[in-house]
């Protein structure tokens, strides 16, 4: 089965989650994608908060309510992909670079639901390289100061993201302990969003396999 196939697999049964007419939380990516074309054929109505741009405008082709998040003070559900899990629901995000809004959306639900495929969960995050958005100015300081951790930052150059800045993807770090990492990377001046969902896990992972969805 190709990893599309087990996408909307995962993508299917994230809807099973859903609340007539309250609001919830998309995020952003190709699988995420797959959650809003099932969404539009759905019979449950919601309002939605979107974590980009690309995500706002795919709503609002698929005639689905994009609302701002400060008209609503909680959201019952954020389904969200991620590049990385671990089986403590401990992400990698920010490939797509919209990890400033999906942690800011992450943050205002009641259950963060993230959907993906079984390629993507592993036991230790970083092989996959981590994204961490920053303020232009501080790129090169950010990038130093990341070498002391371990990591050999690259710039995602031509990447410039809904807030208007730029993301490093920081490679060759084996993330041990996520939620102390996270913690410690975002002190660091100029970084603006670390692309590590620990300290605000998922609460729920449903995972597309060949044999079905898994969650956990
Ligand atoms: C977007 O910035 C990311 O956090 C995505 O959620 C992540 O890259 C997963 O994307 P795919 O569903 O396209 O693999």
């Amino acid at each position: 089965m190709s990893a599309l196939e087990k996408k909307r697999r995962a993508a299917a049964a994230a809807l099973r989650r859903l609340e007539e007419n309250t609001p919830i939380g998309v995020g952003t990516g190709s699988t995420v994608n797959c959650f809003i074309d099932a969404l539009a054929a759905h019979p449950v109505r919601v309002r939605a908060v979107a974590s980009s741009e690309a995500t706002s405008a795919r709503l609002a082709a698929a005639g689905i309510a994009v609302i701002d998040l400060n008209e609503v003070s909680e959201l019952t559900l954020y389904v969200d992909g991620a590049d990385q899990a671990t089986r403590r629901r401990h992400l990698i995000k920010g490939g797509g670079g919209a990890l400033t809004r999906e942690k800011i959306v992450a943050e205002a639900a009641r259950e963060f639901v993230c959907i993906l495929d079984d390629t993507k969960v592993v036991d230790t995050l970083g092989s996959f390289p981590l994204p961490i958005e920053v303020i232009p100015m501080a790129r090169n300081l950010v990038a130093r100061r990341l070498a002391r951790f371990g990591g050999r930052a690259v710039w995602r150059q031509g990447c410039v993201t809904d807030n208007g800045n730029h993301i490093l993807d920081v490679h060759g770090l084996a993330i041990a302990d996520p939620p102390t990492l996270e913690s410690a990377l975002n002190q660091i001046p100029g970084v603006v969003t670390v692309g590590l969902f620990a300290e605000r896990p998922a609460d729920v992972l449903l995972v597309g396999t060949d044999q079905g969805v898994v969650e956990i």
